[in-house]
């Protein structure tokens, strides 16, 4: 987790009730495992919403953080300066955006959780300017109203917790409000499926992708049965493992997402491919399996006589571009 969410978090939770936030931990972690929608408000109390601050923020945060870096790094040009978090909770998304996008000078959180919101405000004063000065809005997403006209809409870690009907609202009003939309889940089956659904609506409405994928056709690993998600690992804090009961000082947080936006994706900007899997190494050679430009999912295996192309795929990560055979990467 980078240092200051790090240190905003230690500074609202000094003195918190360790057995509570344990307790409320361990309620959240069942919920969310079960994988099914909540019949009810997830973050229904104080302890709810710090305990999800304290034990899932530094993890959506990094998950968010590296989804809007692969969107930067498709697009560098990419200069947000308002910001709507929808479903925003404690405001990880907005902390990464703000964090990512350092021209970003408007932040707005909707939530209907009135205790997410106070967390996360009293952690956001301790952020950067953008996020300190944030607005926070409760208000439930099935009211109807639209959103808040902004650049940029983030819709993290949401619509897993929503009706089908409700999301594709969401998802619309999103679009609706802003230029570019980051939609990001849990990078299971069921988060991927959000996201899948949320790139063909956003594809439907004539908008583009710009990232993952480095085509705007039918998802190849969808075709397959399978889901495109990457794990991000982060380090964990002292007080994350003691709530989460965890021995390991760090852990990986695997993650679903698509950034689209309404302008087009020239091609000379979109990623000529995708590695969809941890690159597997071999003696001389690294396998590297890809989403590809003309919408294929196939493997590419890069050997050491491929000298600077080689050296790449060695620094290659799972969720990296890789730009297909023909064009070297920088070495
Ligand atoms: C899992 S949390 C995600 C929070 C944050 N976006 C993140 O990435 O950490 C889901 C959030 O959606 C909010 N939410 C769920 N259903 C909602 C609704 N119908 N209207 C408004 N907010 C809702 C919850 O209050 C909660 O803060």
């Amino acid at each position: 987790m980078p240092a200051p969410l790090n240190r905003a978090l230690e500074a609202v939770l000094d003195g918190a009730d360790a057995d509570a936030l344990r307790r409320a931990t361990t309620r959240l972690i069942d919920v969310y495992r079960s994988g099914a929608p909540p019949a009810e408000q997830v973050l229904r109390d104080r302890v709810a919403a710090t305990a999800y601050a304290a034990y899932r923020m530094p993890a959506t945060h990094a998950a968010i953080a590296r989804v809007l870096r692969y969107a930067l790094e498709v697009d560098p040009a990419l200069a947000p300066r308002s910001l709507v978090d929808v479903g925003g909770g404690t405001g990880a998304a907005a902390w990464a955006a703000v964090e990512e996008f350092d021209v970003l000078e408007s932040v707005e959180i909707v939530d209907g959780s009135a205790d997410a919101l106070a967390v996360g405000a009293a952690v956001g004063r301790h952020g950067p300017p953008a996020l300190a000065g944030a607005r926070w809005t409760r208000r439930d997403l099935g009211d109807g109203a639209a959103l808040p006209p902004a650049d940029l809409a983030t819709v993290a870690y949401l619509l897993g917790e929503l009706e089908p009907a409700l999301q594709e609202r969401v998802v619309d009003a999103a679009a609706a409000a802003a230029d570019v939309v980051a939609v990001v889940e849990p990078g299971t089956p069921r988060g991927f499926a959000a996201v899948l659904a949320a790139r063909d609506r956003l594809l439907a409405a004539g908008w583009h992708v710009l990232a993952p994928c480095p085509h705007e056709q039918a998802c190849p690993l969808a075709a397959a049965g399978d889901w495109c998600h990457l794990a991000v690992r982060l380090d964990r804090t002292a007080l994350h493992r003691r709530l989460k009961g965890a021995a390991l000082g760090h852990e990986d947080e695997k993650v679903s997402y698509v950034v689209a936006r309404r302008s087009p994706v020239p091609p000379s900007v979109r990623p000529s491919g995708r590695v969809l899997r941890h690159p597997r190494t071999r003696k001389g050679m690294v396998a590297l399996e890809l989403c590809r430009a003309d919408g294929s999912a196939s493997e590419e295996v890069v050997s050491k006589r491929q000298g600077p192309r080689y050296r790449a795929a060695r620094h290659a990560g799972w969720g990296d571009q890789w730009p297909e055979g023909g064009t070297d990467p920088a070495d």
